[in-house]
């Protein structure tokens, strides 16, 4: 069955069905590296509370009244519709086309469209009519990865400097914090065992994953400062709890605005990313073990699975 495959997909004419296949090498970057999220994804980004309010809040807190607001992915077009009402000006760049023509029309039938230019186009190549005084891009993973955040805002901060000599007061979401435990992650699916990554909502009553370690942080990225490319972590972590470690959950902690008068900020806690190990380990209270991984911001997931371990530690 799986040989046929291939040759099937050969065969069939290139004329009247060519545009149903996607051949999996054009794929990846579209589709596993998280640059293409279709409107049928949108709901769940516009239903999930916690981050349109952290956005809702930071945007009405630190968004100037005569601002100019750029958007870098801007999706259905609701950070640029939330922006518009304190922004003068909003120019809202979208990648995908049905995705940016849905935008246009939510933009106009909010009554924000004399606001809002809604652009189709590639963030990583968009120059704006006139410097921003703030930047919104939500192109954000749980643990960094698949979305290209980072690699977008780099090169959008460079581009702004490079051609308004200036650079940009103030990113939206402000930072995010990154860190990792180790647990027990049943992957019994009815009788059957598929260890795979699997994702929940963060929180006390995050699902039936056991906690065996306390969670550690390795990175804090500061969109408005350098950004790392890379994320590297090989620490000796303690167990607090004797079981089996056979998977590490991603902890992200985005820092949508920080409100230094209150001394707080308006934060949105993605789901919780636990990944598969490749080698379960045992391990009892009060030992150490090994973690390692390295991975580059915005990299396949698959890559961050091949790249992660845990192995007893034992004092030489
Ligand atoms: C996670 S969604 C967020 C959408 C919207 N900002 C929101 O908060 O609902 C990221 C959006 O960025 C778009 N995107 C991804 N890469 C892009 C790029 N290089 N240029 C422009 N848009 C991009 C995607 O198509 C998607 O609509």
């Amino acid at each position: 069955m799986s040989a046929a495959a291939p040759a099937q997909i050969i065969a069939i004419p290139s004329k009247r069905r060519s545009a149903e296949i996607v051949p999996s090498d054009r794929m990846d970057d579209d589709a596993y590296l998280g640059q293409f999220i279709p409107l049928h994804y949108h709901g769940q980004m516009l239903s999930d509370e916690g981050r349109i309010s952290a956005f809702q809040e930071a945007i009405e807190k630190l968004i100037p009244e005569d601002a100019h607001v750029v958007e870098l992915g801007g999706g259905t077009g609701i950070l640029s519709f939330l922006a518009s009402k304190r922004a003068r000006k909003v120019s809202c760049i979208e990648r995908i086309p049905h995705v940016a023509a849905a935008a246009r029309r939510f933009i106009e039938a909010n009554g924000a469209s004399h606001k809002v230019t809604v652009f189709d186009g590639d963030a990583r190549t968009f120059v704006p009519d006139e410097p921003a005084d703030v930047v919104i891009c939500e192109m954000l993973h749980a643990g960094l990865v698949r979305e290209k955040q980072i690699a977008v805002l780099e090169d959008f901060k460079a581009r702004h400097e490079a051609h308004f000599g200036r650079g940009i007061p103030l990113i939206i979401p402000e930072a995010t914090i990154l860190a990792v435990q180790p647990v027990y992650q049943p992957y019994d699916f009815g009788g059957y065992v598929a260890p795979v990554p699997l994702f929940f909502q963060a929180g006390i009553n995050s699902g039936p994953t056991v906690e065996l370690g306390s969670p550690e942080v390795y990175a804090i990225v500061e969109y408005a400062r350098e950004t790392p490319v890379d994320f590297v972590f090989d620490r000796l972590m303690t167990i607090d709890s004797t079981g089996t470690i056979n998977a590490l959950r991603f902890i992200t902690k985005n820092v949508v605005g920080i409100f230094p008068k209150e001394g707080r900020s308006s934060d949105w806690h993605m789901n919780y990313m636990s990944i598969p190990l490749p080698e379960p380990i045992h391990v009892t209270a009060g030992e150490r073990i090994r973690v390692r991984f390295q991975y580059e911001a915005g990299a396949s997931m698959q890559s961050l699975g091949n790249a992660i371990s845990a192995t007893p530690w034992r004092r030489r």
